[in-house]
């Protein structure tokens, strides 16, 4: 059983033109190299960034792009989003909200797990408050032994890349850890907000943070003043890529993926264990 996480998609409409296209183009990349996956994931979830600016007419053009998917699409909220405006387009299974109205749900597949967090809230970083942390709390102690993903935007760790790490004491992060801590059914966090690929441990738990399908953060690990612009690159146009969360025998394992036409280098004529 398969999941495929999108991330950052940063749609948007022909106010921007350039992000339009190259936006669009790069998700449906994406789209298709998902949907042509063997076995086919059994569902896909979009961990933030959905759109640009947070518009209503960002998410109605989300909801075109989106209709054709054959998979179904799970919806978390991140920086760029604007809650109120997601909800007014998206309603179902895969935009649910808790009762404080975050878009915050659970959703079974099979054994697994999948727990939906809403990190908005800051300007660029996370945040957390205790109305969703003691939601959360509550879902996890609901099903202390499914193997479980928990998705949400803001990686809590530090990626390197300095203009976009959060505050490691930050009230939001301890919160979190709080939560997540001792959870053994608790497999693996996943993330988008970098851009970029990468992992790390955060609560006792590893973090899988997954490249964007919009373009990618350039692997600067540099200090930086924010307030003196440099002329640095920061943002690049790397391949949009995906990862792909497998669950077997209650493990949960993920790969990143690169969407893209890239030729066989070896097909296989010969028995594998001549190979090793
Ligand atoms: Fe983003």
């Amino acid at each position: 059983m398969t999941i495929a996480q999108i991330t950052d998609l940063h749609v948007t409409t022909d106010k921007d033109p350039l992000n339009q296209r190259r936006n669009e183009a790069r998700l449906r990349q994406v789209m298709t190299a998902i949907h042509e996956l063997r076995p086919r994931p059994a569902a896909i979830i979009a961990s933030g960034d959905l759109v640009d600016r947070g518009e209503h007419d960002e998410y109605l053009e989300l909801k075109r792009l989106m209709a054709d998917s054959e998979i179904p699409i799970y919806y978390a909220l991140g920086n760029h989003d604007g809650r109120e405006a997601f909800l007014s387009v998206f309603d179902g299974p895969g935009a649910q909200t808790d009762p404080n109205g975050y878009v915050q749900y659970a959703v079974d597949f099979g054994r697994m797990r999948m727990v939906v967090c809403d990190t908005l809230g800051g300007p660029n970083h996370g945040e957390y408050d205790e109305a969703r942390a003691a939601w959360l709390e509550a879902t996890l102690d609901a099903a202390p032994d499914r193997p479980t993903a928990v998705i949400l935007h803001h990686p809590p760790i530090l990626s390197g890349i300095r203009w976009m790490d959060p505050e490691p004491d930050s009230p939001w992060i301890r919160r979190l850890a709080e939560a997540l801590r001792g959870r053994d059914q608790l497999k693996v966090l996943m993330c988008g907000h970098i851009h970029r690929a990468f992992n790390g441990l955060f609560a006792g738990h590893m973090v899988s943070a997954a490249p964007a399908t919009s373009i990618q953060l350039t692997l600067d690990l540099t200090e930086v003043d924010m307030h003196v612009p440099d002329g640095r690159e920061i943002l690049v146009e790397e391949p949009p890529g995906f990862v792909l969360l497998m669950s077997e025998r209650d493990e949960l394992t993920t790969h990143v993926c690169l969407a893209g036409d890239y030729a066989p280098a070896v097909t296989y004529n010969f028995p594998f264990r001549t190979l090793a």
